[in-house]
């Protein structure tokens, strides 16, 4: 355990998730169980169609398990209608995409402040200025996704997800559709702005140059999940 005060933020409890395959159910999550501490970030680590993103998704309340439990701090999102969960992502949650996902009919501000005018958040303009300034974009407010690099569309992307300050930041492969040097600037946007923001972290990866930055690393194996911290020492 690498906790900064010993409370779990993420509890994983016997999870299960199956996808209906050729009319036979394929079991991706299979009584999984873990256990993330407020404060630490962990890597996710496992091959491709192993269910990082399955889990992610569960964790995040965007999809629902088969079987089991995941609770975010006191409260179990898989127990929450439709609409609490909604409403509890949207204030407890950021989530930072492989693909940036950012809406294209909206420009840089209008993307941040979006959340947090369904939040009823106040000085929503001054909060995304601050966070668009940090990440490098703060001259470029006016400009639409589709004329930012791939790298810039992610720090865009990584300040949406902070924007509401969630208690749990997820991401999926943040770098995995990014050049190396691109990745290794988002990479030092998660130590010098994503960290000190005091959040938990989870984040799914490929690179055992990003897992290596983190607290803990856990593999998803055979539909389990593994604590390896320390494998690749
Ligand atoms: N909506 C769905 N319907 C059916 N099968 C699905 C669905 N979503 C995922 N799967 C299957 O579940 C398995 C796990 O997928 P998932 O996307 O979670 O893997 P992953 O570990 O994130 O892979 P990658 O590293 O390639 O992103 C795969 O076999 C995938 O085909
Ligand atoms: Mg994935």
């Amino acid at each position: 355990m690498n906790s900064v005060n010993g409370n779990i933020a993420i509890s994983i409890k016997n999870l299960s998730k199956n996808y209906i395959e050729g009319g036979k159910p394929h079991a991706i999550l299979r009584c999984a169980n873990a256990d993330i501490y407020e404060g630490e970030m962990v890597a996710l680590l496992g091959r491709s169609g192993s269910g990082k993103s399955t889990l992610l998704n569960l964790i995040s309340g965007l999809d629902t398990p088969d079987e089991g439990d995941v609770s975010i701090g006191a409260e179990k999102i898989t127990q929450m209608s439709d609409e609490h969960r909604t409403l509890f992502r949207r204030e407890h949650i950021g989530f930072v995409y492989q693909f940036f996902n950012l809406i294209p009919t909206l420009n840089v501000m209008e993307n941040l402040k979006l959340i947090l005018e369904l939040n009823d958040q106040e000085n929503a303009k001054v909060r995304c200025v601050e966070l668009l300034d940090k990440v490098g974009l703060g001259t470029r407010l006016d400009t639409y996704p589709d004329a930012l690099s791939g790298g810039e569309q992610q720090r865009v992307a990584i300040a949406r997800a902070l924007v509401h300050k969630p208690g749990i930041l997820l991401a999926d492969e943040p770098t995995g559709n990014l050049d190396e040097t691109t990745s290794d600037e988002i990479w030092d946007l998660f130590d010098t702005l994503i960290r000190p923001s005091g959040g938990t972290i989870l984040l799914a990866t490929h690179s055992l140059t990003a897992a290596k930055r983190c607290d803990r690393m856990l593999e998803l194996k055979d539909g389990k999940i593994h604590d390896i911290t320390g494998k690749y020492d």
